[in-house]
């Protein structure tokens, strides 16, 4: 199928590609990219192979009220959801982070304390199932082998209201408008925004896109952005920041 990247990506940056649908049957032959709700994803003029999951995997079900099964397509808001309908406890902080289960895992998303992998217990992919243990999670990151097709979490039943709200609040300095969320990971005990506005570039625009008035690390497309200008900016505040202070910002989003 194609598809516009204009319309579908979260910072409306991209042109119209073709996109492989991956299915059962065919996800082992599958070489490229998986995208999924396509939240923290730059597409460039010449990206590689792209793939999108089939509705195939798109299910959640609790299993024997110990286990919860989620395929890779579902969207974050629908896990949400589902935890606070059934009383689970640990999936709260999926409020307020977009995204596809695929997506969140891969990125291994998280916010304030609180990471997708943290209540994993497993990921079946297009190369068998594996523990969490066995898949390399760290801060924004993981190591999984082929395509992911679902994941089971353990269950602890307590959806905890406050918690969600307090994690929403959290997030009431975050600007609204097309971006990535985070641009770049925070570094170790610092924090992107922070020094982003600190060599002066919060607000700073290229063509149509700027780094947030309101939160230096949003990269916001504010009048039909081009890849060309987000990635000028993403270089201009790697290397400011570089000079400046010594640090290697690494980014959030990953460029296609
Ligand atoms: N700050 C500045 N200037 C700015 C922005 C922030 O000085 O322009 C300072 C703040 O004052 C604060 C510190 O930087 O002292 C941290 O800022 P904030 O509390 O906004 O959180 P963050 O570290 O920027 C993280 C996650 C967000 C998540 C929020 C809220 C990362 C890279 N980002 O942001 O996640 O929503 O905490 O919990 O870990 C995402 O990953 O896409 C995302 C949005």
């Amino acid at each position: 199928m194609l598809i516009d990247f204009s319309k579908f990506s979260s910072v409306r940056i991209g042109g119209v590609f073709e996109v492989a649908e991956i299915s059962l049957e065919n996800a082992c032959e599958f070489e490229g990219v998986v995208i999924g709700g396509c939240n923290n994803i730059l597409v460039s003029p010449t990206p590689p192979k792209f793939g999108i999951l089939s509705d195939e995997f798109k299910f959640i079900e609790l299993l024997g009220g110990e286990i919860l099964r989620v395929g890779a397509k579902v969207k974050s808001s629908q896990i949400y959801n589902f935890a606070k309908k059934q009383n689970l406890a640990n999936f709260e902080f999926l409020r307020s982070i977009p995204g596809t289960l695929g997506g969140l895992i891969t990125m291994n998303a998280g916010l304030k304390g609180f990471e997708i992998s943290n209540s994993l217990v497993s990921v079946t992919t297009s190369q068998g199932k594996f523990k969490r243990d066995e898949l390399g999670f760290s801060y924004r990151k993981s190591e999984i082998p082929g395509v992911i097709f679902e994941a089971e979490f353990s269950v602890k039943f307590g959806f905890d209201t406050k918690l969600s709200d307090e994690i929403s609040k959290a997030r009431s300095n975050q600007p609204k408008g097309y971006s990535f969320g985070s641009c770049f990971k925070n570094p170790f005990k610092d924090s992107a925004g922070r020094l982003i506005e600190s060599v002066g570039l919060k607000g700073h625009k290229i063509g149509g896109c700027k780094f947030s008035q309101m939160h230096a690390n949003f990269l916001i497309n504010f009048d039909n952005g081009s890849f060309e200008d987000a990635i000028s900016l993403i270089n201009l505040a790697k290397q400011r920041v570089f000079e400046e202070h010594g640090v290697s910002l690494e980014c959030e989003v990953k460029i296609f």
